[in-house]
């Protein structure tokens, strides 16, 4: 254990504790034993250096970059742990298996919950981040975790089967090992990144079908190693102001987007209004009406200078992208109000098409906007039910299908 003074030791547990109150005042616990787990476990011991502070802020803590600053891994924000942590549901006793040890933080709280009867393990690709997590794991009285280095993509054979497993990375597929390796009545929770959109999905085994308990908003680290798939970043200006992104292999002419948004643009308002807490969470499942057909993508907007009719969220907009038209959405008033109205604009040859496709599109939201989101997962081989009612888009991944629904199956 780490031998600190009393008063750092005070100090913490103030800390904490006003951290876990705001959590809670911020959305309740479902979860009670998740709320005492974060209330016990000193997160300031696995960020080492970190000040106490900043420690026990709600940010996401990044602890390692690479060479041009790009971050490999972090203490994950708490809302982002303590919602994770309440869709896996672990009981005491469970054999749990993490894949992104990073800090240790989140496998210290997985112990808690998993008492002295259960067994963790964590895994970590990066020989250095497994190294800090063993070191604070042991330090703050949770060496019997096990720390193992190495790519989660197969998953721990050795200490398989798992009640839980939990990926703390996003990952744009569900290798069969982590399937395999889960007991029947096993749950895992995975931050599932489709078309670029990510998603923590807890997801239960229905014969061949693994469907989820519950899907939340989230954005992650991606994993490095066998299972990673790169997004590609395009410069729509000579600056990189402003950057496309797009995911799933789709295709897109960078030098044609470019003239595009050099032209003449159409914009089109939509009626529909959203209030400024809808806007706060990313306009919550709007991004998944959108993403049929093949179309979807993020415009990223890197300086205020853009020059672009007001994108809908200060740091980007949700994208369109077909063949060499782009549609983007924006919100008028431009700046800060309660409520906003919800527009598109396109430029590029099919301009007018697009933008009322996707103006239709969003007014279709206005309608199912309070639906909940379901996701089904299939392995690659077994079959795949027909998509009907209710579906948003479907996605064919290396090892899995994805199908998501506005409408649970079973209705
Ligand atoms: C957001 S951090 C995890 C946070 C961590 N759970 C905590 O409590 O601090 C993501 C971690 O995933 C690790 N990672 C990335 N790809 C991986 C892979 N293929 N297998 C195992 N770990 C991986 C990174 O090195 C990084 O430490």
């Amino acid at each position: 254990m780490i031998k600190e003074t009393s008063t750092v030791t005070d100090l913490a547990a103030e800390l904490r504790g006003k951290l876990v109150d705001e959590l809670g005042e911020w959305e309740p616990f479902r979860v009670p034993a998740v709320e005492n787990a974060m209330r016990t476990v000193p997160r300031h011991v696995f960020l080492p250096g970190v000040p106490i502070e900043e420690a026990y802020s709600h940010a996401n803590i990044v602890t390692h970059r690479d060479a041009e600053g790009v971050a490999l891994s972090s203490a994950s924000s708490t809302g982002t742990v303590a919602g994770m942590l309440q869709q896996l549901e672990v009981r005491p006793g469970h054999r749990v298996l993490e894949i992104g040890a990073g800090t240790g933080y989140n496998a210290a709280l997985l112990a808690r919950l998993a008492g002295p009867e259960g067994e963790v393990t964590t895994l970590d690709i990066d020989p250095d981040v497994a190294e800090g997590a063993r070191r604070n794991l042991t330090a703050a009285g949770y060496g019997r975790v096990q720390v193992i280095c190495g790519d989660g993509a197969d998953g721990y054979p050795a200490a398989a089967p798992f009640d839980r497993i939990i990926v703390t990375a996003g990952s744009w597929d569900i290798p069969p090992a982590w399937l395999e390796q889960l007991t029947p009545g096993g749950r895992i929770v995975v931050p599932l990144r489709i078309r670029g959109l990510t998603r923590s999905v807890a997801l239960e085994r229905h014969g061949v079908c693994w469907r989820s308990v519950s899907v939340e908003n989230d954005g992650f680290i991606p994993l490095r190693g066998a299972g990673h798939q790169p997004e590609r970043n395009i410069r729509l200006d000579s600056d990189g102001k402003l950057i496309l992104r797009v995911d799933d292999g789709q295709p897109a002419d960078a030098d044609a987007l470019r003239r595009a948004l050099g032209g003449s643009s159409v914009q089109l308002w939509t009626g529909v209004m959203v209030t400024s807490q809808e806007k706060g969470t990313g306009f919550g499942n709007l991004d998944y009406w959108l993403a049929e057909p093949d179309g979807l993508c993020r415009l990223l907007i890197r300086s205020p200078d853009h020059g672009l009719v007001a994108p809908a969220l200060a740091y980007g907009s949700m994208a369109l992208l077909e063949g060499e038209t782009l549609a983007y959405l924006t919100k008028r008033p431009e700046g800060e109000a309660s409520s906003y109205e919800l527009g598109v604009c396109a430029y590029g040859p099919a301009s007018e098409k697009l933008a009322r496709r996707t103006a239709e599109r969003i007014r279709a939201w206005d309608t199912g906007r309070t639906l909940a989101t379901h996701i089904e997962v299939y392995p690659s081989g077994s079959p795949v039910p027909s998509p009907g009612t209710g579906t948003l888009l479907t996605a064919a991944k290396l090892h899995i299908r994805v199908i998501v629904r506005t409408l649970s199956p079973d209705k």
